[in-house]
């Protein structure tokens, strides 16, 4: 027998014997066998054309407000126009209400796109299921999905947060693996369909990727983010204008809170609120983002919404030899943002494998004096590192040695993560590597709000696995860790 099949099957039992235990200041040694890092082919089921003449296709809904009372539905028809109708209601098979939606297409290169229905549902109730129905005669499509409960410091809710899921068998693993969680709405962080990386940016696959990701987006919001995949400038081949497709494709509800652009907005549902920004657009001060993130920090108002969010592309702490040191620009304008207002998670793509860090911050660090090191701050945001969807690049499996002492676990595998919030005071959080088949709960910690549970005394370690690094320092960062034991 060959000695690789015998190991494999070793590595699994031993790992799994440290699932139960804290994972902290550890790389992953695991060990996974992976589906190629190549796109389903389009004639795959996965991306299967609805039937009927002029079905609508690709359909997907985000948030329309700001506190959680619409929702924008989205849709391509490739034939005609067709309708741009939304029929809706809260019983299966009969829609009481109607919105109208508007229309827009646009041209790549040679690629032309069909036409992309947006319609705003609003005034909705909360915690409701609404069934709607889109197309018609024998094309239409029915679909259902359910709204968050009203804004409330105490409302529980779980969100799902995948990045960088491209269209390849890994990404489809992910999606199923998420649809298992029961979470409720998808934080994402950014690069969707990798169309950008076949000729001329072929937007075929943006096409073929909002077929595969129907079967959750059509039911629950996608809390949309842009990625470098998304930014398509290619003036060589006349296409200039930054994150066309995307903006043509999807819509955010970014007047809600006041922005400038859809690029960056900020929402509230059930007890968090959450701040996207765009890790591709201007930042630095007095930039329009600058000043609105500025502002939407003032509005944030932890009595409604205790779980304060940040969601953004390129991560600011990461130890992975890909896309190192690419979010210190912004780490240097905005960290100092996140540790005064308290941010509880921060959660970013890019880097394609997962990193979860201590409450670290680097604040005092500036080019006329300070420290130069990140050290333990109870104020900081716990960052995540989640751009682990499954796209065809592969893995970035190289970290850094030594693992920084912020750095508390590291992993080279696809996934996605759940956000359970119980409370004002509590959340669980969960990594859940996609693995063999089955989801493999992985990294998972439970979170202390940074406002109300700031005085709570965190729990201390119960077992100390000898790691690497200072290990005075690591036990610092350990007092301030929300680690479930
Ligand atoms: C949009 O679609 C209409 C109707 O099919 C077509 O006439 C028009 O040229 C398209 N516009 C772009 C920018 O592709
Ligand atoms: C630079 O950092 C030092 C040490 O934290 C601090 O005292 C000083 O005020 C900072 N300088 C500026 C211009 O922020
Ligand atoms: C909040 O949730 C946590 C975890 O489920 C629980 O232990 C705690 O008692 C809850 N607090 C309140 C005030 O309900
Ligand atoms: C370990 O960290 C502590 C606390 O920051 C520091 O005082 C000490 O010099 C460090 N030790 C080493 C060996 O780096
Ligand atoms: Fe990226």
């Amino acid at each position: 027998m060959d000695r690789r099949r015998l190991l494999i099957p070793l590595l699994h039992l031993i790992l799994l014997c440290f699932v139960d235990d804290v994972l902290s200041g550890r790389t992953s040694s695991y060990i996974r066998s992976e589906y190629p890092s190549t796109d389903i082919p389009l004639d795959n089921e996965a991306f299967v054309v609805p039937e009927g003449y002029n079905a609508p296709e690709q359909v997907h809904i985000t948030q329309g407000d700001y506190d959680g009372k619409a929702v924008i539905i989205t849709w391509v028809t490739n034939s005609e126009p067709g309708t741009s109708e939304v029929w809706y209601g809260t019983a299966e098979n009969k829609y009481e209400f109607k919105a109208q939606g508007t229309t827009t297409n646009y041209t790549f290169y040679d690629y032309k796109s069909g036409i992309i229905h947006h319609c705003l549902v609003d005034g909705l109730e909360y915690n409701t299921k609404y069934y709607y129905k889109i197309g018609t005669g024998s094309s239409a499509r029915e679909f259902w999905f359910q709204t968050p409960p009203e804004v409330n410091p105490d409302a529980p809710y779980t969100f799902g947060i995948i990045g960088d899921l491209g269209q390849t068998y890994n990404s489809l693993s992910t999606l199923e693996h998420y649809m298992k969680t029961g979470a409720q709405a998808i934080l994402f962080v950014g690069d969707l369909s990798y169309a950008d990386n076949y000729k001329y940016n072929d937007g075929i696959r943006w096409d073929s990727w909002g077929r595969l990701v129907e079967k959750v987006a059509a039911y629950q919001p996608w809390i949309w983010n842009t990625g470098n995949h998304e930014i398509e400038y290619r003036p060589d081949l006349g296409e200039a204008s930054p994150c066309k497709a995307y903006l043509h494709r999807y819509s955010t509800p970014y007047k809600a809170s006041k922005s400038t652009s859809p690029l960056w907005y900020a929402i509230r549902r059930a007890s968090a609120h959450i701040i996207v920004l765009s890790s591709y657009s201007p930042f630095v001060k007095y930039t329009p983002q600058w000043h609105w993130l500025r502002e939407e920090l003032k509005q944030v108002n932890r009595e409604k919404t205790p779980w304060l969010i940040v969601l953004m592309h390129v991560p600011l702490y990461n130890s992975n030899q890909a896309h190192y040191m690419e979010g210190e620009a912004m780490r240097a304008v905005f960290e100092s943002w996140f540790v005064q207002y308290k941010v509880d998670i921060i959660f970013a793509g890019h880097v394609h494998a997962y990193e979860r860090s201590y409450r670290v911050s680097n604040i005092n660090y500036n080019i006329t004096s300070g420290s130069p090191y990140p050290v333990p701050d109870k104020s900081a945001p716990v960052y995540i590192t989640i751009g682990d969807g499954g796209n065809q690049e592969g893995l970035a499996s190289r970290f850094f040695e030594v693992q920084p002492d912020y750095s508390a676990f590291r992993e080279a595998s696809y996934g996605h993560a759940t956000l359970e919030l119980k409370n004002r005071t509590h959340a669980l959080y969960h990594w859940n590597r996609n693995d063999d088949g089955k989801h493999v709960p992985t990294d998972h910690i439970v979170l202390h709000n940074q406002y109300w549970a700031s005085n709570t005394r965190r729990r201390r370690l119960k077992k100390h696995r000898k790691i690497p690094g200072n290990a005075s320092l690591i036990a610092k960062y350990e007092e301030l860790l929300d680690v479930l034991v």
